[in-house]
C-alpha cells in the first residue's frame, strides 16, 4: 500500500534568515551586497583596462575586449543599484581604481598567458562570491538574487573563456594566481566593510 504524502507548500525564503543576534540587519546586510559588488565590478573594468593598455593590439586584445564589455554592463547595473537604493559607495573606489589597473597592467606585461591567469584567478573568487551571496539573499530580494545569478554565469564564463586561452601554461601559474585570489579576498573583505 502506498501513501502520498502531498508536499508542504514550499514556504518563502526571506533575506538573511538564521541570523544571529548582533549580527547586522537585513538591509545594512544587503547594502553591504550592493556596495561590495559595485566595487568589484569597478575593479574588473579597471583590471580590463589596465590590461588591453598593454594588450589592446595584440590577438588577446579581441578576447579581453569582449569580457570587458560585460564587466562594464555589471558596473552600469550597480551603478544605479547604488543610485536606487541611496547605497553609501565603498570608501576604496579611488585605490580599486590603481589597484585594478596597475593589477592588470602587471599581469599583462608578463605575458597575455598571464593576463588570462589573472582572470582566470579573480573571476574563481567572484564565482565563490556571488554564490555565497545568492545562498544568503531570499524571495524579497529575488530581483537582486537573480542579477547576481546572471552576472555570476558571466563570471564563470570568463573564467573558462581564460582557461581556454591557456592561463594555465602561464609562467609561475600556481604563485601567481594563489597571489591574485588572496588579493582579491581581501579587496572583497575590506569593500564590504570600509
Ligand atoms: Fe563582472
Ligand atoms: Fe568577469
Amino acid at each position: 500500500m502506498t501513501t502520498d504524502h502531498p508536499k508542504p507548500p514550499r514556504r518563502p525564503r526571506i533575506t538573511g534568515e538564521g541570523r544571529m543576534p548582533g549580527d547586522p540587519s537585513r538591509e545594512a546586510m544587503v547594502e553591504a551586497m550592493i556596495r561590495v559588488d559595485h566595487a568589484g565590478e569597478y575593479g574588473a573594468v579597471r583590471i580590463y583596462q589596465g590590461q588591453l593598455a598593454v594588450l589592446g593590439r595584440t590577438k588577446a586584445g579581441e578576447t579581453i575586449r569582449e569580457m570587458a564589455a560585460q564587466e562594464r554592463k555589471h558596473l552600469d547595473s550597480f551603478d544605479r543599484l547604488v543610485a536606487d537604493r541611496h547605497v553609501r559607495p565603498t570608501a576604496l573606489q579611488p585605490l580599486w581604481h590603481v589597484a585594478g589597473f596597475a593589477l592588470g597592467a602587471a599581469t599583462a606585461l608578463l605575458g597575455p598567458r598571464a593576463a588570462m591567469a589573472c582572470t582566470q584567478a579573480v573571476e574563481e573568487v567572484i564565482d565563490e562570491h556571488y554564490a555565497g551571496q545568492a545562498a544568503k539573499l531570499g524571495d524579497d530580494e529575488a530581483g537582486l538574487r537573480g542579477m547576481i545569478e546572471e552576472y555570476r554565469a558571466d563570471e564563470i564564463a570568463h573564467r573558462d573563456r581564460a582557461v581556454a586561452e591557456g592561463a594555465e601554461q602561464a609562467p609561475g601559474h600556481a604563485l601567481l594566481t594563489e597571489a591574485i585570489k588572496a588579493g582579491s579576498r581581501l579587496a572583497i573583505w575590506l569593500s564590504t566593510r570600509i
